[in-house]
């Protein structure tokens, strides 16, 4: 048994003992924050961006770090699994991105918010969070197959798949589509498609989904002539 005094030392000894290490952890933690957060690459761009951010309440629907509301997708690694080009043609008309089927806002923003709006997601997005978000589904990141490198060895078995997906693939289909296993699953795998159509339908389902399809959930998007003949070549390929 301690006695009184003892029981008195003990507990002034252990709250002041554990106090000091609350306090320790705390400074501790915050000095860290900078090194965290890359607080230099901390631009004016990205400090618009958080402004925008902020004013047109995206919380209301998106979460950032988990902070927000749960309506609409985690925001943290947006950059890191869409990229810079998808982006650009996301925000100004999302919908258009998602015929039909989406409730994300149309805002009227300037080409300065938007890429203001993107650094701020470039700068969230290289934040060290200790590993959040965990890995997939919420960093899941739909990069282009690269299908040279899978046949590179093979010898020229005639294989179709030897045509290198364009850039262009890899910054706005494959965040719907999966070539090889790898992309988003919006829209279908398109390992096959070359089966199906021939090059030329590709270009016109390319310059203008609804025109062939009408009521289809596949966007139109901003593609130049060269990026359309490079895709169609590309998916003619995928037999
Ligand atoms: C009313 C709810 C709502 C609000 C408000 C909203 N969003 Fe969204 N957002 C969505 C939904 C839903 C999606 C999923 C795609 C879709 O359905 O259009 C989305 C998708 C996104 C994406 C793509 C995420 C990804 O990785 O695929 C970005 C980036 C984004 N929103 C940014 C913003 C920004 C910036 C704002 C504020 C200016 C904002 N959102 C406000 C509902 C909302
Ligand atoms: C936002 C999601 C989205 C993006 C981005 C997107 N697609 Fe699609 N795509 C779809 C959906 C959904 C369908 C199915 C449409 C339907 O059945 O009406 C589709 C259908 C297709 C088809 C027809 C497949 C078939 O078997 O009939 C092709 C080919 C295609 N997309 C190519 C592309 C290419 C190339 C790009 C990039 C330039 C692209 N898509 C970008 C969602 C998307």
């Amino acid at each position: 048994m301690l006695s009184k005094s003892q029981a008195r030392l003990f507990f002034w000894v252990g709250t002041i003992m554990f106090s000091g290490v609350f306090l320790w952890l705390t400074v501790d933690t915050i000095a860290k924050v900078p090194d965290q957060t890359h607080e230099k690459n901390m631009t004016a761009a990205v400090i618009r961006g958080k402004h925008i951010f902020d004013k047109n309440n995206c919380m209301g629907c998106h979460t950032i770090m988990g902070e927000g509301a749960y309506y609409a997708p985690e925001l943290t690694k947006t950059y890191e699994r869409r990229g810079e080009a998808w982006l650009k043609v996301f925000l100004p008309d999302p919908e258009a991105m998602y015929p039909n089927a989406r409730r994300m806002v149309k805002y009227k923003f300037s080409e300065q918010d938007i890429s203001d709006l993107i650094a701020f997601f470039k700068w969230v997005g290289e934040m060290d969070l200790n590993g959040f978000p965990a890995d997939p589904p919420l960093k899941q990141s739909t990069t282009a197959p690269n299908t040279t490198a899978n046949t590179a060895g093979t010898s020229a078995s005639a294989s179709s798949t030897l045509v290198a997906a364009p850039a262009v693939y890899g910054q706005l289909c494959s965040a719907c589509h999966q070539i090889g296993g790898s992309g988003g699953s919006v829209g279908p795998a398109l390992d096959t498609v070359g089966q199906k159509y021939e090059q030329a339908w590709f270009k016109d389902w390319l310059k203008d989904p609804q025109a062939i399809r009408p009521g289809t959930t596949m966007p139109k998007l901003p593609l130049s002539d060269s990026d359309i003949d490079a895709l169609a070549t590309y998916l003619a390929a995928q037999q």
